[in-house]
């Protein structure tokens, strides 16, 4: 037999499967049907693996209308993550191999698995040596050997095969004639068109447990789709409903005493023009057009840079910088003195009467006889705010200083810099910064933000990312070591949100702060694998281009580095440095997380499990957080889960962005947790509603959850809203906690649901039940509660959510607890769900063993008891 004959081909065998466990199948169900698979164009082929069965052949049924069973997750949202022609194949032991095209330029293909068609396994993709690109792919099997072919055509009209037993490792690719490929694909017509894709006879089992997940996922979303803005015509007719709260102060257990942190990263303008309180916008003229991709021309190295006057020349350099690091500077060359070197700062300077500024910038005198600079804040009118003169007349390059200090305060000021002499300057890492920092540091932190962040009360910090922290492909993951150090020689990048990051706000900084607030500092650091969402493939370091194994030794040995840094006393190579920024004593680091939300691949976990390995090896006092992807269900979910479980990871960051209706259907989430796995740090949620406001409803969705989540405390260790700031007119992503300018702090509503929860947190959990008048569960689900005590203060505080349009008579038992006395404090947030502008209303309330308390509609309460 021609060894290509014994190959089962797709299109010979619409396959008939004879013995079918069909479970539950009722008499008029048929033992078994046609599955066709089969994906479409449509939106730019996004919409993933789709499935339709017929008993005919003839009359098709799609399972939901461009439904998606499996959804390809290479490169960026938008362009990328595309599955084109998939090829599904039944192979040995019932499981189902697919294979897809992912764009028109790779030499790369995709894979995944699936037992049952529904839970897909980690997704690769495998490169290729041979072909232009990968067209159609098609799976065949060879039963004897027990190896698969997967045929592609390419560009060019090739045709290519390689072989696998696995689809982990592949032979190279060899050319094969077009008679070799076989492509089995059919095309049907479906109720929504014509169709091209693989048919098998499959049990109806198959098919009803396709149905049934379909099904599934459609009333789910129906529940998910509440929101207040039907509340009305869902409510109608409500009356006030009663709840009674019986809370057993006897029976209370643990719950971890950091749940309240916050997430930052440098996105929506957070570190530089945001926390970060430099006022010079590309100070060091290292802004690149790859900031931006090439999409803003202006985007170079002297954007928020203008020569103001004549007789002289602005040009950039890069001959001989003042480190290797910051290799652009300018150079001014001046004829007759007059001109100005202009900085715009962040969408204007804003600075304050009577405040005193710290100016310096590197100088070096290239040519003439040297001189002095005049340095000025200008205002909008031309009226001169401030100046100084500095020293410029060092050959070599050397730091010039002046204070300055504003006549009149200003929004929209500009920095100016004037040669005082004819000659060329060199300049380079202008600095305007206001001395009144948070906390008064150095090179620290905008104080009105900083301070608003503080109020919080934040128990952790986690830096710098997010996306940022494992970053769009190799080269920009976000390097520790790069971020400290003399601001000169930090390394800046490119921010994937789409502009740049100084690194003046790095990792020195960071921890500074962290210390400053009385949290502890959270630093995450990548996998060994850049950003699922990288725009480069494996050449460029994108997503399934993890870092090349032989520079794993020395990615860990900086992690390693890290840590030393941050708890090695000063005698230390990395303590050393540490102390001579400033702090001499350790940060005393608890925590690093692992991974940002990563794709779950093969390339993830061999990375992954070195980087564990090794922590845990050299620093068992370190608590490593895993990942566990950027749902809360899926492949990622799943098996990001398995390994953390497989590794004994301590905990695992969850992420979730969903909508109130997931929020107060999903209250449970936790209570079903497995207690003898790793615990979990809810590292990034929101609550987001369409036009993706941060208001009442949001808010109060983030609270009701918060109750859970203390109830669920024992399991969970950590929770981080995410984003935290945003600065007008530069963000990326809403919703966001905070919100600013240059001189305003806008913290959102949902930013006092957080401050609430930072202020009033306990470490016990008391047992507490809730019987509601009104039995309907969609009533009952918007009535949520928590009760902790603080064994510090010993104060008792219950926390009460009222997600109704009508009041909720709320009558709380506190049993086996001794009231210190009658005076509580009653703190409620409340209003209209769409209202953004709430502030908390505090109140003295009286208490007993027995109290009542009004909740009123769409508010959350929270009173604190003292007792003994
Ligand atoms: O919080 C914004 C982004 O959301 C984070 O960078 C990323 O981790 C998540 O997708």
């Amino acid at each position: 037999m021609k060894r290509t004959s014994i190959f089962i081909f797709l299109l010979a065998m619409v396959q008939v499967q004879t013995v079918f466990a069909a479970n539950n199948k009722s008499n008029n169900e048929p033992d078994s049907v046609y599955l066709f698979s089969y994906a479409t164009v449509k939106n730019n082929n996004h919409n993933g693996l789709h499935f339709a069965w017929s008993r005919d052949r003839e009359h098709w049924f799609s399972i939901g209308n461009e439904f998606s069973f499996l959804r390809s997750d290479y490169g960026r949202w938008g362009s990328e993550k595309r599955m084109i022609t998939p090829f599904l194949f039944l192979g040995p032991g019932g499981t189902w191999q697919c294979v897809w095209s992912l764009n028109e330029r790779e030499r790369l293909f995709a894979h995944a698995a699936s037992k049952d068609l529904v839970d897909w396994g980690r997704q690769s993709y495998p490169e290729m040596n041979a072909g232009s690109n990968i067209l159609r792919p098609v799976v065949q099997y060879d039963q004897q050997s027990g190896i698969y072919q997967i045929t592609y055509t390419d560009a060019a009209g090739k045709y290519f095969r390689v072989i696998t037993k696995d689809f982990k490792s592949y032979s190279p690719a060899t050319e094969v004639s077009q008679a070799q490929y076989k492509n089995p694909s059919q095309t049907i017509t479906l109720p929504e068109g014509s169709a091209t894709g693989q048919m098998y006879r499959v049990p109806w089992s198959t098919v009803d447990q396709l149905i049934n997940n379909y099904e599934r996922k459609q009333y789910k979303n129906s529940l998910y789709n509440e929101f207040a803005k039907d509340d009305a015509q869902r409510f109608a007719g409500l009356k006030p409903v009663n709840a009674a709260i019986s809370v057993q102060g006897a029976n209370a257990k643990p719950i971890s005493d950091l749940l309240l942190g916050i997430f930052f990263e440098d996105i929506n303008y957070a570190a530089d023009g945001g926390l970060y309180a430099e006022l010079v916008q590309n100070r060091d003229f290292e802004y690149a057009l790859s900031d931006k991709e090439g999409r803003d021309q202006k985007w170079n190295s002297t954007y928020a840079w203008t020569l103001k006057g004549e007789q002289t020349a602005f040009t950039m350099d890069s001959a001989a910088p003042i480190h290797a690091n910051n290799p652009h500077y300018a150079v001014l060359q001046t004829t007759t003195p007059g001109a100005s070197l202009v900085n715009s700062g962040f969408d204007g300077i804003a600075v304050r009467k009577g405040e005193q500024y710290n100016f310096s910038l590197f100088v070096k005198q290239l040519e003439g006889k040297g001189g002095k600079l005049l340095v000025r804040l200008v205002a909008k009118n031309g009226e001169v705010l401030a100046q100084a003169n500095v020293q410029a007349s060092s050959g070599t390059w050397k730091t010039s200083r002046a204070v300055l200090v504003p006549n009149a305060d200003a929004t929209d000021a500009t920095l100016e810099l004037q040669p005082l002499a004819a000659g060329r300057l060199a300049v380079d890492v202008i600095s305007l910064f206001p001395q009144n920092t948070f906390k008064g540091r150095i090179n620290g932190m905008r104080a009105d933000l900083a301070q608003v962040i503080a109020d919080i009360h934040p128990r952790f910090v986690r830096f710098p990312g997010g996306c940022v922290a494992h970053g769009d492909g190799l080269h920009n993951i976000y390097q520790w070591k790069n971020t400290i150090g003399p601001l000169q020689a930090r390394k800046p990048q490119r921010n994937l949100w789409g502009y740049h990051q100084t690194a003046g706000l790095g990792y020195f900084e960071y921890f500074q702060f962290c210390e400053d607030i009385g949290a502890q500092p959270l630093p995450v650091i990548a996998a060994g694998v850049p950003c699922q969402n990288s725009g480069n493939g494996p050449h460029g370091g994108g997503q399934q281009g993890g870092i090349p194994m032989d520079q794993m030794d020395e990615y860990i040995q900086d992690i390693l580095d890290l840590v030393e840094w941050a708890n090695g006393d000063a005698t230390t190579k990395w303590g050393k440095l540490r102390a001579a920024a400033g702090h001499p004593k350790p940060f005393n680091l608890k925590y690093i997380g692992i991974g940002n939300e990563d794709l779950i691949t093969d390339v993830f976990e061999e990375r992954f499990t070195m980087i564990y390995h090794a922590l845990k090896e050299k620093h068992p006092e370190i608590t490593v957080i895993g990942t566990v992807g950027p749902f809360y269900e899926g492949t990622d979910y799943e098996e990001g889960w398995e390994i953390a479980s497989k590794l004994k990871v301590p905990m695992v960051d969850e992420h979730y962005y969903v909508s109130p209706g997931w929020f107060i259907n999903n209250q449970d989430f936790y209570d079903r947790y497995d207690r003898s796995k790793p615990k979990v740090y809810l590292g990034e949620y929101a609550a987001h509603v369409p036009g993706r406001a941060n208001n009442l409803e949001t808010a109060l969705a983030e609270a009701l959850y918060l109750t859970a989540i203390e109830r669920n405390g024992d399991v969970v260790s950590m929770t981080s809203y995410a984003p935290l700031l945003a600065k007008e007119g530069h963000t990326q992503w809403n919703p966001d906690m905070i919100y600013f300018n240059n001189t305003e702090v806008k913290p959102t509503v949902g930013y006092e649901v957080q401050k609430l929860y930072g202020h009033n947190s306990g470490n016990e959990y008391l047992t507490a039940s809730i019987n509601v008048s009104n039995n309907t569960e969609v009533v009952k689900k918007r009535i949520a509660f928590s009760v902790v005590r603080d064994s510090k203060s010993k104060d008792v505080i219950v926390k009460m959510v009222n997600l109704l349009p009508v009041t909720v008579n709320a009558s709380v038992v506190l049993k086996d607890i001794t009231l210190a006395n009658t005076k509580g404090v009653k703190t409620v947030l409340q209003g209209k769900p769409d209202d953004k502008n709430l502030k908390p209303v505090i109140s003295d309330c009286t208490v007993s063993e027995n109290f009542s308390s009004e909740l009123p509609p769409y508010s959350f309460t929270i009173i604190r008891i003292q007792t003994k």
